[in-house]
């Protein structure tokens, strides 16, 4: 058995990992025996074809998503809208928003494409002011257009209504209710059908104490209230649950203030973890960002093994597969179960923030990313760490949260007919999916319903998450949607979809480091979250500091003398990191 400390620190070893060795090897613990790949790829196929039956019958926000995917210019003026518009506190910093977004678009182009009653009308809406917008912004234009000119700017309000109103459909779309009590009456029909439901209290990445506190409080008024009605369900792993963003509890959710968040964080976390016992209900923290991977598995380690969590098989943790440290944080949470003798609920997911991981490495200049760059890889993680999870009944319930159908397929052959766990999905998408598995399929496995709750100015951040998600060409939510594509590629397994062996890293996604060649090398960073990193600076700084420093000026060569002035550690004042010696009048006339 390993020891627990060495199974962490192998953990932080695959951060930046070589990509092609992950995945290879991933691949031959990732696959099925051949009957039950044909099987699951069966499966997949009448899922899709049930779920493209029933969307053509509702149409919706999927219809809506597909027609403004992030491959159309369209799509993208959307995206950016959404992300700034409903954080813009007034009215004229709006106006020039929308003018600058929504005027040069071609709206006319999506109008009647869908059948989607939502389609239509949001188009409506855009290209009403698409075109107020190129009106109002046409200079010279001859007299008769002045009425249109008055028009438009009369219609400017029009316009920022219509664009609010687009917005907020989008958000009632993904959020359960503005308030728990609101979220749990819409939970009931769910319920009623067999439905959980995991209520996330919307908020996250907190830039102030207060606003911490508030999310706390709310986080608490929902445990209270859930606890009210929850009815006692004697299997915590039937009862409702609550996800938690450790970021929203805490402004400084960061590797590089652990002593703080031991200090201030855990001591929150586990105040929610006591009321959350005492309610009979679960509690999942969240996966976010890679940079916060660390803080948070330190955070689980310390209620798992407290007090708080004593007997409790209540508290579980988000697995993040396209993150190459994705088995390796299985194995350690293995460890962690074996040695509290009690099962860890943990919900694999592929991970929400793969752009931003991309983007963020490459503006770091790092040695590698934290997630794979290739789409098929994180499926193959994905199977593989689900795996490993139903191999080890005894010490996981594993929580499969995934809207694709192929995955799900697979899943549904690796857990067979025995062991427990369910599948979850997030609020506003899958249902049809999870629908056709359990009524045409028959499969009886439990379906989670991920619930956000909260007003829409919280909203943001998990919005844009989500529209990326629906809107990019690669994601199963986006493909199963769009009629054109052939159903063996939406299905497509994904070791097949890698190709050619062995494998390789996507080809337009050179390391960060590479990004500017052959012209120059991209500057390079140091992963301040990233404790081998971390550690190796800290031992380069102490070495550094071992030596006596002086800084003096040089002219023509000779280096000179100057009045002696200490220099300090400007993150730590009181310490003396070496001497300059400022140049005098002496040596500014030398220089001259
Ligand atoms: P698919 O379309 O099969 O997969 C899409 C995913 O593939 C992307 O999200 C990304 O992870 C990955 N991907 C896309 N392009 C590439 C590429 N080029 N290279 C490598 N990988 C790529 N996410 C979190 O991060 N933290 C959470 O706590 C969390 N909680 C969730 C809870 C629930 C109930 C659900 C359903 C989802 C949750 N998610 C969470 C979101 C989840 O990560 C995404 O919904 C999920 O990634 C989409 O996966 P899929 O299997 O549905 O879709
Ligand atoms: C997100 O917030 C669902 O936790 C996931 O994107």
């Amino acid at each position: 058995m390993e020891k627990e400390s060495d199974l962490r620190a192998a953990i932080g070893a695959l951060c930046r990992a070589d990509e092609a060795a992950c995945v290879e090897a991933l691949l031959p613990r990732a696959g099925l025996p051949r009957d039950g790949e044909l099987r699951a790829g069966a499966r997949a196929r009448r899922l899709v074809e049930t779920v493209r039956l029933r969307r053509r019958e509702a149409g919706g926000l999927d219809a809506f998503l597909t027609e403004f995917g992030l491959d159309t210019e369209e799509g993208v003026v959307l995206m950016c809208l959404a992300e700034a518009f409903l954080r813009i506190p007034d009215d004229d910093t709006a106006d020039l928003l929308i003018r600058d977004k929504i005027g040069g678009a071609e709206w006319e182009s999506h109008l009647g494409a869908s059948d989607s009653l939502l389609v239509n009308a949001s188009t409506w809406a855009l290209m009403l002011g698409g075109r107020l917008v190129r009106l109002h912004e046409a200079e010279g234009s001859p007299p008769w257009q002045l009425v249109q000119k008055t028009v438009a700017r009369a219609g400017e309000p029009v316009i920022r209504q219509a664009v609010s109103q687009a917005m907020r459909i989008m958000s009632r779309q993904f959020v359960m209710g503005r308030d728990i009590a609101d979220a749990i009456s819409r939970a009931r029909d769910g319920e009623a059908k067999g439905a959980r439901h995991s209520y996330d209290m919307l908020g996250e990445a907190a830039l102030t104490a207060e606003d911490a506190e508030r999310y706390f409080a709310a986080y608490i008024g929902a445990i209270e209230a859930l606890g009210a009605t929850a009815g006692g369900e004697s299997d915590v792993f039937a009862a409702p649950s609550i996800s938690v963003k450790l970021s929203a509890l805490h402004p400084r959710f960061e590797f590089a203030k652990s002593a703080r968040l031991t200090d201030e964080l855990a001591p929150r976390l586990a105040a929610l973890a006591v009321a959350v016992k005492k309610a009979g209900i679960g509690l999942t923290l969240d996966a976010e960002e890679a940079v916060r991977l660390e803080p948070t598995l330190d955070m689980f380690a310390a209620i798992y093994g407290s007090e708080a969590a004593r007997d409790w098989e209540g508290f579980g943790l988000v697995v993040q597969a396209y993150l190459k440290r994705a088995p390796a944080v299985i194995d350690w949470l293995a460890e962690l179960a074996r040695r509290g003798g009690r099962r860890i609920p943990v919900r694999l997911v592929k991970g929400a923030y793969w752009d931003s991981e991309i983007k963020l490495a490459q503006e770091q200049g790092l040695d590698g990313y934290p997630v794979f760059t290739r789409k098929p890889a994180t499926d193959i993680s994905y199977i593989a760490c689900a795996k490993r999870l139903l191999s080890m009944s005894d010490l996981f319930y594993p929580q499969f949260a995934t809207h694709n159908a192929r995955t799900i397929a697979t899943i549904v052959e690796l857990a067979g007919e025995a062991g427990e766990y369910e599948f979850q999905r997030l609020h506003g998408m899958g249902e049809a999916l999870y629908d056709a598995l359990a009524e045409e399929d028959g499969v009886a496995a439990p379906c989670r319903v991920y619930a956000p709750v909260g007003a829409h100015q919280d909203l943001l951040p998990y919005l844009v998450r989500r529209l990326l998600e629906n809107g990019a060409n690669t994601s199963f939510v986006n493909r199963i949607a769009d009629d054109d594509a052939p159903i063996a590629d939406v299905i497509r397994d994904p070791a097949a979809s890698l190709g050619e062996t062995p494998y390789r890293p996507h080809p337009g996604i050179a390391l960060p480091g590479d990004m500017f060649a052959p012209e120059r090398a991209n500057s390079g960073g140091i992963d301040l979250a990233d404790p081998g990193s971390v550690e190796a600076l800290l031992t380069d700084i102490d070495t550094a500091l071992a030596e006596e420093w002086i800084a003096r000026p040089i002219v023509a060569g000779d280096e000179l003398d100057g009045p002696p002035t200490p220099v300090r550690n400007p993150s730590d004042r009181r310490r003396t990191v070496g001497t300059a010696m400022e140049a005098g009048e002496g040596a500014v006339r030398a220089a001259l």
